[in-house]
């Protein structure tokens, strides 16, 4: 009998696909299509402070004469949305069935933390914590930025029961020594990697339009270099692989590789929530096809630590390939 369900972040999930955050998943009725075509766990798209901020920003603009009216309108923008998401998670909990992972991003300290508890106190299972904002002051350095996330990450974890996973840009000098830090912090687990808004020009219009804002196919042979050799090194530490996955066998050699979940956003946008269930079938083949009964029993088979030959995925520089074109050009 084939078993295709993993334990995430301490969760128990029918499938090692799960859908990550993003408007997609801001939909009640994609998230219940996404659980009945077999995801294993639904990541809600992020809360994000900034937009509230802007919003009371605007109304601001054009009303709030005093500052008495002004709190008023900050205080109900705010208990507002978090009310929205707090609806959001108790509605996506309830008609899915399945584990739902909330999702905040915010700039204050202090709404780091009473967001993650409203979620908390709503039943979400587990919380992501989209950290990453550009770092545009050339005065701060790695070990401020860097720090200033782990301090964030021991606020949220120090006030929560609930699992905290972070998800994380591959924008650091040393990605090892981050995610360390992420550990000794409280989390206990990290989504690799976000993948962010990007502007682009048009030359037609001679203006900064936003870029295509979905992967491509082969986005996440970065995702199976890093997860494979962080995997091969953490203990208790979970890893959910995301960014690039369209189709089953990238998404298997990412288990391959270590991950204990992987995430889908671009695919699920292009071709519906119910191309879950061909990972799930295809994962299924492929299990049956190599004698795995469970899914631990090849998570992170082909990592760092568990190959003949780990340097081949510390090689970055094309040496081998060069050679090899300047042979074959003789
Ligand atoms: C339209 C869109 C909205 C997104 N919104 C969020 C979000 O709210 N929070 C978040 O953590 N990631 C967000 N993401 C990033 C995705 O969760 C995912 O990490 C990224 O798209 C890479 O995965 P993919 O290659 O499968 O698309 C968004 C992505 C897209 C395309």
């Amino acid at each position: 009998m084939i078993d295709t369900s993993v334990n995430y972040l301490g969760l128990e999930l029918k499938s090692p696909f799960i859908a990550a955050s993003s408007g997609y998943t801001a939909d009640l009725e994609k998230i219940v299509a996404l659980a009945r075509s077999g995801a294993g766990a639904i990541v809600l798209k992020s809360l994000f402070e900034e937009q509230i901020s802007n919003e009371i920003g605007f109304l601001e603009s054009v009303g709030a004469d005093s500052p008495e009216s002004l709190d008023f309108l900050k205080r109900y923008v705010t208990d507002y949305s978090v009310g929205n998401y707090v609806k959001l998670i108790k509605d996506a909990k309830k008609e899915s069935g399945i584990p739902v992972i909330a999702s905040i991003n915010c700039f204050s300290l202090s709404s780091w933390t009473d967001f993650a508890k409203e979620i908390e106190k709503a039943g979400a299972d587990a919380l992501e914590l989209n950290i990453y904002s550009l770092p545009m002051n050339r005065e701060s350095n790695s070990t401020e930025i860097e720090s200033g996330y782990w301090n964030i990450v021991n606020q949220v974890t120090k006030e929560l029961k609930i699992p905290v996973a972070v998800k994380i840009s591959d924008n650091f000098t040393n990605i090892g020594n981050f995610v360390n830090g992420l550990q000794g912090h409280g989390a206990k687990g990290a989504v690799l990697f976000n993948r962010f808004f990007t502007p682009d020009i048009s030359l037609k219009s001679m203006k900064i339009t936003p870029a295509n804002p979905f992967s491509s196919k082969t986005e996440y042979l970065k995702e199976l270099r890093w997860t494979a050799i962080l995997s091969s090194q953490l203990r208790q530490f979970d890893l959910s692989a995301s960014t690039g996955v369209y189709d089953p066998s990238s998404g298997i050699k990412l288990l391959l590789a270590g991950a204990k979940t992987v995430q889908l956003c671009s695919v699920l946008y292009k071709q519906g929530p119910f191309v879950v269930a061909d990972f799930n079938n295809e994962l299924k083949e492929f299990m049956k096809s190599k004698g795995f009964n469970k899914v631990s029993d090849f998570c992170g088979m082909l990592n760092y630590g568990n190959i003949a030959d780990p340097a081949s995925f510390e090689r970055v520089q094309f040496l081998k390939t060069a050679e090899q074109y300047s042979k074959e050009k003789k």
